[in-house]
């Protein structure tokens, strides 16, 4: 069945209306291809492609995955193919799919952020998530998504090459996430993606050993939902930017809490590991909760009130 509309539209920006709010979380279902196997990705909002970088890069030594109880860790280190691959292969193919194509960008400096910015204009993409915050690079995060100088320069260096939208990806991994928010949109980002996975670590006690090729790593997963949720609430306070909220979310009811809290649209992403179809499952139920609800995506956004605020009317 398809999902009705009229409940689910999510405006984002002028000229960029989704379907419906549910996508993919970068990194986690590639460009959508293998998951089109399973499923009609064509149902999703949008698909968020992993990060792609001017130039292939191999990535970290392994062990870069290994799961705990609330989630799992990563040090992938933005493997990826390089843009020239991506554009030929995996993006002509992804944009088969139907659902707009939110793709995700990230470099080491200045220059090779504006060079893969520059060379992704015109490839057909709805818009560009810009990856300010992986921390597996460079023995953690890069500064421009935790020093809101830097990051205002690269967002306003970006900004002035792309004729895409720039949603610029924060960590969590900071004291004050509002300050960079708003840096990034001092910078002129026309829309945030909140949040990058929490630095963690796992250990092996007996083999002292940690279980991450190079230790620290990023933790996403069920159990970082609060932090992504209080992030996107104390983003919303201080700007109107679209956000699109991203950290734990595994089911319907987790996709309207973020919602209310402020985000306009929300990705999926650990969860497909379990379930290649989390996000289309959460869709049909998504669809089904709304309605019993009697409410539209965009009537439930941005709707949260503390209840100190309910007791003082
Ligand atoms: C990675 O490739 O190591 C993860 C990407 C990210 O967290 O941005």
């Amino acid at each position: 069945m398809s999902p009705d509309p009229t409940i689910l539209e999510t405006p984002l920006l002028p000229g960029l209306v989704l379907q419906n709010p549910v996508m993919s979380a970068s990194g986690t279902y590639g460009a959508g291809l293998e998951g089109n196997q399973f499923g009609e990705v064509r149902q999703l909002g949008a698909l968020v492609t992993k990060t792609v970088t001017p130039r292939p890069r191999a990535g970290n030594p392994p062990p870069r995955i290994h799961e705990t109880s609330g989630g799992m860790l990563n040090s992938i280190g933005l493997e990826n193919p390089g843009v020239e691959r991506f554009l030929a292969e995996d993006l002509r193919r992804a944009l088969e799919l139907g659902p707009p194509i939110i793709l995700n960008v990230a470099g080491e400096s200045f220059d090779e952020f504006a060079s893969v910015v520059e060379r992704v204009q015109g490839c057909g993409a709805a818009a560009l998530e810009v990856n300010l915050s992986c921390p597996n690079v460079q023995g953690g995060a890069l500064p421009f998504a935790t020093d809101a100088e830097a990051c205002e320069s690269l967002v306003t260096r970006l900004s002035a090459i792309s004729d895409l939208p720039l949603f610029v990806k924060l960590t969590p991994n900071v004291s004050r996430i509002t300050e960079i928010a708003q840096a990034a949109e001092a910078g002129g980002a026309q829309g945030l993606t909140l949040i990058n996975t929490l630095l963690g670590m796992a250990v092996d006690w007996r083999r002292r050993v940690s279980r991450i090729g190079l230790g620290p790593a990023g933790y996403s997963g069920p159990s970082i939902k609060p932090v992504a949720l209080r992030c996107v609430y104390q983003v919303r306070q201080v700007t109107r930017l679209p956000i699109l909220g991203v950290g734990g979310a595994s089911s319907a009811e987790d996709v309207l809490e973020f919602l209310v809290a402020g985000a306009n649209a929300v990705q999926v992403g650990t969860a497909s590991f379990r379930d290649p179809l989390a996000a289309l499952h959460i869709l049909r139920d998504l669809e089904i909760l709304l309605t019993e609800d009697g409410s539209t995506v965009r009537q439930v956004t941005g709707t949260l009130r503390l209840p100190s605020e309910l007791h003082t009317r």
